[in-house]
C-alpha cells in the first residue's frame, strides 16, 4: 500500500534542507523499490505569504491524511513585525497541536567522527548518547490564560499559564519509559520541582509511571542542575523526559554537545505513531539562500520517519549509515567543518549521502 508523506518545506534553509532530504528519500525508494508518495503543502511564513495564515486549512487537510510529516522550519524577520495571532510558528505550534504530536523525541548523539566540533572536550562528549522526550503540545506553550493586558495603573503585564494535567504528564512518561526499556533503562525527569506546582504534579505522576517499569531507574533532576549537568558531565544521561519549554531549551543545549545543531534529527508522535519529522534547529535566516545550511539534521530526522512511521527499518539504517560514511570521507558544512576536512555546499552533502548510498 502507497505511503503517503506531506512536505512542508516552510522557511529560511527550510526549503534547502527538504530538498536534500527528498532527494535522498528518492534514491532510498528507488533502491529498496519503496512505495512512498510526497504531496508538498504551506507551513509558516511561506504560508502567511501565499494564503494569510501560517496554517492554512489545505495543509492541516493533507496533515490529517498523510501517513507522516517531513518540515523544513519555519519563521524569519520578515514576519516578526505581524501579530502575533498569525506568527509563522503559530502554524508549528498549531499543527504540533491539532494532531496531537506530543511525544517530541530528540535524540543527542555524537558521531565520532565530529568529536572535534564540539565545544566540549573529547573525552567529555565521546559516545554521547542521550535522548531528551520533551511533550510537545502542552505546558505553557498552550497554557491559557495567556495574553499582554493592561493593568489598573496604565501599565501592561504579560502572562502565561504552566499547566500539566495528570493524564498529558502519564502519557509522555510512557513515551520516555518505553524509549528507555529499548535503551540503557535511565529515566532522568527534569523539573522544577522546588519552585512550580505544576511540576511538583508533574514528578508524582512519573513516579507512578515507574511502578510499571520496574526495570527502568527513574530520577529527577531541578532543570537548572540539568542545564548544568548537560555541559559538565553529559554522558550521565540516557534519557531525559521533561515539559515543552524546559525541553525546548535542553535539547539546544544538547544538540551543542554533539558538534553542531545541524546534526540534530526530531520526531513528533502522537498517540498511534504518527509524526511530524522536523530538524531540531530553526530557519536560519540569516544563513538563508546562500547553499551553505547542513541538511544532515533533516536527512536524519528523514530516517527517523522511516522508522518510527513508515516502519521502514531497513530504508532508515541505510540513511544512517550513508550519514556516517560522508563523514568518514571528510565531507563537511561550515557549521561542521574544522582543518584538514573539505568544505562542501548544502547540495554537495545531499549528493554525498545519495552517492553513498547506492
Ligand atoms: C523547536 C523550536 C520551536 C519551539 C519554535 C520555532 C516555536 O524552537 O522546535 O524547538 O519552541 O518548539
Ligand atoms: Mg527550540
Amino acid at each position: 500500500m502507497t505511503k503517503n508523506v506531506l512536505v512542508l518545506p516552510g522557511d529560511g534553509i527550510g526549503p534547502e534542507i527538504v530538498a536534500e532530504a527528498v532527494k535522498v528519500l528518492d534514491a532510498v525508494k528507488s533502491k529498496l523499490s519503496l512505495d512512498i508518495n510526497t504531496v508538498d503543502g504551506l507551513l509558516g511564513g511561506a504560508a502567511i505569504d501565499a494564503a494569510g495564515v501560517p496554517l492554512p486549512e489545505d495543509t492541516l487537510a493533507k496533515a490529517n491524511d498523510c501517513d507522516a510529516i517531513l518540515l523544513g522550519a519555519v519563521g524569519g524577520p520578515k514576519w516578526d513585525q505581524i501579530d502575533p495571532a498569525i506568527r509563522p510558528e503559530k502554524g508549528l505550534l498549531g499543527i504540533r497541536s491539532k494532531l496531537e504530536l506530543f511525544g517530541n523525541l530528540r535524540p543527542a548523539i555524537l558521531y565520532p567522527q565530529l568529536a572535534e566540533a564540539s565545544s566540549l572536550k573529547p573525552e567529555i562528549v565521546a559516545g554521547l548518547d542521550i535522548l531528551i522526550v520533551r511533550e510537545l503540545t502542552g505546558g505553557i506553550y498552550f497554557g491559557q490564560p495567556r495574553g499582554i493586558r493592561e493593568l489598573e495603573n496604565g501599565e501592561r503585564q504579560g502572562y502565561n499559564t504552566y499547566v500539566y494535567s495528570e493524564s498529558e504528564i502519564r502519557r509522555i512518561g510512557k513515551v520516555a519509559f518505553e524509549s528507555a526499556m529499548k535503551r540503557d533503562k535511565r529515566v532522568c525527569s527534569v523539573d522544577k520541582a522546588n519552585v512550580l506546582e505544576a511540576t511538583i504534579l508533574w514528578r508524582e505522576v512519573m513516579e507512578e509511571v515507574a511502578k510499571d517499569y520496574p526495570e527502568v531507574e527513574l530520577s529527577h533532576m531541578y532543570v537548572d542542575n540539568a542545564a548544568m549537568q548537560l555541559v559538565r558531565a553529559p554522558k550521565q544521561f540516557d534519557v531525559m523526559v521533561t515539559g515543552n519549554m524546559f525541553g525546548d531549551i535542553l535539547s539546544d543545549a544538547a544538540a551543542m554537545l554533539t558538534g553542531s545543531i545541524g546534526m540534530l534529527p526530531s520526531a513528533s508522535l502522537d498517540a498511534s505513531g504518527k509524526g511530524m519529522y522536523e530538524p531540531c534547529h530553526g530557519s536560519a535566516p540569516d544563513i538563508a539562500g546562500q547553499g551553505i545550511a547542513n541538511p544532515l539534521a533533516t536527512i536524519l530526522s528523514l530516517a527517523m520517519m522511516l522508522r518510527y512511521s513508515l516502519a521502514e527499518l531497513e530504508a532508515a539504517d541505510q540513511i544512517e549509515a550513508a550519514v556516517s560514511k560522508v563523514l568518514d570521507q571528510g565531507l563537511r558544512t561550515a557549521d561542521i567543518h574544522s582543518e584538514g576536512m573539505q568544505k562542501v555546499s548544502t547540495s554537495e552533502m545531499g549528493d554525498a549521502v545519495v552517492a553513498a548510498l547506492a
